[in-house]
């Protein structure tokens, strides 16, 4: 039988004193969200009357987390990321700035700082000769269909084993990373390899978690996009390659239907010379529309811990 012990006078106590609310000094939305988040914590406890063990269980689960550096991959696999999404939509819709390509997560895997092009650029450093051809190309344009010119993109993906170079150090520098700033008909391109999807360590805490839930911890094929312009509404967002067996099913719950996006193989040798290729290759094209927007706040991306940001150009 469960045993009622939120309404007593000791636990308020408890948790007023935990929270410092009997304290000067401190930062009072930092009280206020303890309070509240310890009171739920409390109440969960009571509720679900969870046993001494399960509870230890749940606190070696957040140490063993931090240590494996999982923290912020357990957060989009959790659906955090997203709902943060969904509120930021929310908040355009009132702001009357909705519209254009949708936003989707950021995933924890930026590096910041990678070389920066003209129009076009070659994002793989030509080790994987194995890996698919990739021309990924799009328009960058304002709400009326109006081209951006020097909007800059910047790109993100994996390789074909579905790491990423800085966090896989076997990668050259920046590989399969670049900026890209649009030419003078608002025009990006780059080639590099296809993708592959990748699943969380299977051996670590997130993984273990959803292995709870009878989840997997898999992404389809995705490529990543900050895409910014003074004057524009900065956009985080990521496209999924068509077909892939996750494409519908990420666990990371990134897959939006405009942002999901068709690869095709390109065979005419005609078309293949025109991206200086000698080889069938896969095109995959992806248009933006940025909304304009006069404030300063929402021009660039949010901040958060990112690997080398602040450190280069
Ligand atoms: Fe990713």
């Amino acid at each position: 039988m469960t045993v009622k012990t939120m309404q007593t006078a000791d636990v308020k106590d408890l948790l007023e004193k935990v929270a410092g609310f009997n304290q000067d000094g401190g930062d009072e939305r930092v009280k206020k969200i303890v309070h509240r988040f310890m009171h739920d914590v409390f109440q969960l406890i009571e509720d679900f009357d969870v046993t001494p063990e399960e509870f230890w269980q749940a606190v070696y689960y957040v140490g063993d987390l931090g240590k494996n550096g999982e923290a912020a991959l357990l957060a989009p696999g959790l659906g955090m990321d997203k709902y943060l999404d969904i509120r930021m939509d929310a908040e355009d819709e009132q702001a009357g700035l909705a519209g254009g390509t949708p936003r989707t997560i950021e995933g924890p895997l930026y590096v910041a700082g990678a070389p920066m092009s003209e129009g076009f650029a070659r994002m793989d450093d030509g080790s994987d000769e194995n890996a698919e051809t990739m021309i990924l190309t799009g328009q960058v344009t304002e709400e009326n269909g109006n081209p951006l010119v020097n909007a800059v993109v910047d790109v993100w993906h994996a390789n074909t084993m579905g790491n990423y170079s800085y966090f896989d150090q076997s990668q050259s520098e920046y590989n399969l990373r670049r900026r890209i700033r649009t030419d003078e008909n608002g025009r990006y391109t780059a080639q590099s390899i296809i993708p592959a999807g990748y699943g969380c360590p299977p051996e670590g805490s997130t993984q273990a978690l959803l292995n709870l839930l009878g989840r997997h911890g898999n992404r389809p094929a995705h490529i990543h996009f900050f895409i910014s312009k003074s004057g524009f509404k900065h956009l985080t967002t990521q496209i999924n390659l068509a077909g892939d067996e996750y494409t519908y099913d990420d666990f990371a719950f990134a897959t939006r239907e405009e942002l999901v996006v068709e690869a095709n193989r390109i065979d005419d040798p005609a078309q293949a010379e025109g991206y200086g290729l000698n080889k069938p290759f896969t095109k995959v094209e992806f248009n933006i529309q940025l909304v304009s927007t006069d404030k300063p706040e929402l021009q660039s991306r949010h901040e958060r811990k990112r690997a080398l940001e602040g450190e280069a150009a």
